[in-house]
């Protein structure tokens, strides 16, 4: 039976069962934390590599037009020069007069049911004047600045500006910087794309909601490269890619939204923006973003650079430099929309059972195995030598003999472990009915059934039930 989980305490419950069962652990924590940090633990390691697989092998490597990279995060500053970002990465500012906090001005204005798209600072200003809007701590504010999210530091022993770089705010900075290193070396045509998952790093006024707005995140980038007639068709293939994706990671179609983000709110480089939008406990939220970036940023970058990053088309004879459609998927953002979707509450027995509902391919462990006793060696001995045949194939399986077999089953379910296999008497010749020997039981996570299959047919029996 299904239960009704309360909204207001559905992220509570997420989040604590993340930590409880490591998953996420919010970071430094000994030291007191570091806001806008998370520690990735052992299961959250396991399903967030699954959906950067999923992602590499579908986006990646399983077509013909895509190239993957790895650039290294820190790069030259000039980089972040040319991109517009030291001079427009920039959230809005204010600060409590009173007590030094600073705020996003436009939280502290849409809670006060204002609607931010297209402000700028100034008029932020004006209209925390007119309305009077106070400070949590109920003090008068000042004025809004633009506050830069890059975070900064220097490049080896000197301090001198020639020495200034910055942490990636987006991975795309190492996909455009290698354009030409992938043209010059692969010599692909266009329409191609290059794709990268990696670290990128803000500094965040407000982080808040768990992992949803973090300092430091990573990103699936795939900077997709056409013509400049070419952009049109490229979005609207990777409008449906994402939507695709998202009910590939096992996403609630009626949780997905699309949002076209007008003129005044776009990013700098940007002609076109949609958010794709999911329905988080806490509000529907940005997910990821489809952007047109035009040819914004090779220019740009041949412009600082020097260098060329025309393409030359054979068939018109034409030289000219490509434009980007760019699908930005965050990993954070959908390992939460991921947690969220798949946490279930049911009733058996009598008592609240927890269970994440994961899609089997992103089930950061996918098979427990059981001996029903420890103290019976002939049962333990079997279901070791099942254990390390599963493993073998499977990789994430799991070997659990402690507790009641109920209660290993909870533990199962808590993670997300979509099939649980139990050794027992039968299994050994040692039950009553003879004809159940070298059989298990496979017990289903979400429905709780339970299917008698035989040792020699298992590899199979997975293989189908977790494709
Ligand atoms: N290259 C384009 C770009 O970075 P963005 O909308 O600023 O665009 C893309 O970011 C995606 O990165 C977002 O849709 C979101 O999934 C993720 N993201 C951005 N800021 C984040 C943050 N502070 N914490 C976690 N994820 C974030």
């Amino acid at each position: 039976m299904s239960m009704n989980t309360n909204i207001e305490d559905k992220m509570e419950k997420i989040v604590s069962l993340a930590k409880r069962r490591g998953f996420i652990f919010p970071g430094s924590e000994i030291y007191g934390g570091l806001a806008g940090t998370w520690d990735y633990g052992p299961y959250g390691v396991e399903l967030k590599n699954n959906i950067k697989n999923l992602w590499w092998k579908n986006f990646v490597t399983d077509r013909e037009d895509m190239f993957g990279i790895d650039a290294a995060i820190i790069m030259n500053g000039r980089v972040w020069e040319a991109s517009g970002h030291v001079s427009g990465f920039s959230d809005p500012l204010v600060e409590d007069l009173k007590t030094h906090a600073r705020h996003r001005a436009d939280h502290i204005l849409e809670s006060a049911g204002v609607d931010c798209s297209g402000l700028t600072p100034e008029d932020m200003s004006r209209i925390i004047k007119e309305k009077n809007i106070k400070s949590p701590a109920g003090n008068a504010f000042g004025e809004v600045q633009k506050f830069n999210m890059m975070f900064k530091t220097n490049v080896g022993a000197n301090t001198d500006a020639s020495s200034v770089s910055y942490l990636r705010p987006e991975t795309a900075g190492g996909i455009f910087v290698n354009f030409k290193n992938v043209m010059d070396s692969l010599h692909p045509k266009l329409p191609f794309g290059i794709g990268q998952i990696g670290k990128a790093f803000r500094n965040e006024i407000a982080p808040r909601d768990f992992i949803f707005r973090s300092r430091e995140f990573e990103q699936m980038e795939i900077e997709y490269f056409v013509s400049p007639d070419g952009w049109k068709d490229a979005f609207e293939k990777w409008r449906v890619a994402m939507l695709e994706w998202c009910n590939d990671i096992g996403l609630p179609a009626d949780k997905v939204f699309e949002k076209e983000i007008a003129d005044e709110d776009r990013a700098h480089y940007s002609k076109r923006t949609i958010d794709i939008e999911f329905e988080y406990p806490f509000g529907r939220k940005e997910l990821y973003g489809l952007a047109y970036r035009t040819d914004y940023d090779l220019s740009k970058h041949q412009e600082y650079s020097k260098q060329s990053l025309e393409y030359f088309d054979e068939t018109t004879g034409q030289k000219f430099i490509p434009h980007v459609v760019e699908p930005s998927l965050g990993v954070d953002r959908s390992v939460l929309a991921v947690l969220t979707s798949a946490y279930s509450e049911d009733e058996i027995g009598g008592e609240t059972r927890v269970f994440l509902k994961f899609n089997p391919k992103l089930a950061p462990v996918k098979i427990a195995v059981f001996p029903l006793l420890k103290n019976k060696p002939e049962i333990v001995e079997k279901a070791k030598n099942i254990y390390s045949n599963l493993k073998k194939v499977f990789g994430a399986v799991a070997y659990d003999e402690s507790g009641n077999i109920g209660k290993r089953y909870r533990r199962q379910d808590e993670i997300g472990t979509p099939l649980c296999v139990t050794i027992d008497f039968d299994t050994v010749g040692a039950g009553e009915d003879a004809s159940l020997t070298n059989t298990v039981t496979v017990r289903d996570r979400d429905t709780g059934n339970q299917e008698r299959i035989s040792v020699d047919d298992l590899q199979n029996y997975f293989q189908e039930k977790l494709a």
